[in-house]
């Protein structure tokens, strides 16, 4: 049992650094920060890399953990011959975020998976601007799917849906982080009961009155009604219906 053990520990220490040394691409870097300028809407970072063996290798795979993360184009499969050099371009769309996010790319070969890290610090735009955006939609809450709001409140929503529209349409106001205005509420949490005629009236309409936009095409907005009842069954079956007792 004992002799077990120590020959797995000895696996572990010596075999497997080996292993992990031993892989035929090789990276200047795995692990890359960016510190994104106050206008920057999408960040590109590159990644260089070489074939060390004297095999060709095959990228065969390459996923990123987020939407918001695609790798520029590339051959699929992509044939790395022995000694080459290449890059992997990323580029992170950083338009509805403020502060640090990290994001993961997983580059599957025939030599086995490896993971790419891009760090980017967004920094928290003027507070001026914000206001000036607040009086903009105060006079009119449509404003925001228009002109240059549009190029971070509808663009990267377009051609959505599920999880992934709700998150680029919504939650870019609605959002989880410390940076979600007092007046927008918190959508994951009931404050009456939230049937599909309830979502499907915020959706469409919005509230006149208020900051809250109408997404439906008779109010200038850009979803369809089959778009909409779409994300209302999708907004049913993720978040809560009844509201929390006082
Ligand atoms: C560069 C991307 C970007 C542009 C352009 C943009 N917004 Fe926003 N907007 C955001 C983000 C991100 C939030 C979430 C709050 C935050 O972090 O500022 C937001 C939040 C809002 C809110 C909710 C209230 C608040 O302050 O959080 C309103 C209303 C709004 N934007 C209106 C507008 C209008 C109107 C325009 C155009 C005049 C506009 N936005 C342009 C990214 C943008
Ligand atoms: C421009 C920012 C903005 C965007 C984008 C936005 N909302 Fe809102 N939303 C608001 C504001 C502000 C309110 C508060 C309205 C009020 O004062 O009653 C609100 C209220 C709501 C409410 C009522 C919630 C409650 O607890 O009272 C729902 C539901 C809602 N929004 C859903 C959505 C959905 C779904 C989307 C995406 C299709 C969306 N919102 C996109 C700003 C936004």
């Amino acid at each position: 049992m004992m002799r077990r053990v120590l020959g797995l520990a000895c696996f572990l220490l010596v075999l497997l650094p080996a292993i992990w040394a031993d892989h035929p691409i090789v990276w200047d870097t795995m692990e890359i920060t960016h510190d994104a300028q106050p206008d920057e809407r999408e960040v590109t970072v590159t990644f260089n890399f070489r074939n060390a063996s004297d095999q060709p290798v095959e990228i065969h795979n390459i996923v990123t953990s987020c939407h918001c993360t695609v790798v520029r184009p590339h051959p699929n499969p992509w044939v790395i011959p022995p000694g080459a050099s290449e890059k992997l371009e990323a580029v992170v769309d950083v338009r509805s975020r403020r502060g640090g996010l990290s994001k993961r790319i997983y580059v599957g070969s025939s030599a086995g998976e490896q993971k790419l890290v891009v760090h980017v610090n967004v920094p928290v735009p003027p507070a001026a601007k914000r206001e000036m955006n607040l009086q903009l939609a105060q006079l009119d809450r449509q404003v925001v799917l228009t002109g240059d709001c549009a190029s971070c409140h509808v663009t990267p929503a377009l051609g959505r849906t599920g999880q992934e529209l709700f998150a680029a349409a919504c939650l870019i106001c609605h959002t989880d982080d410390t940076h979600r205005a007092t007046f927008v509420p918190d959508l994951h949490v009931a404050r009456v009961r939230r049937d599909a005629e309830y979502w499907r009236k915020w959706i469409s309409d919005g509230a006149p009155g208020t900051l809250m936009p109408g997404f439906a095409k008779e109010h200038g907005g850009f979803l369809e009604r089959d778009e909409i009842d779409a994300l209302v069954a999708h907004l049913l079956a993720t978040l809560p219906t009844e509201p929390v007792s006082p």
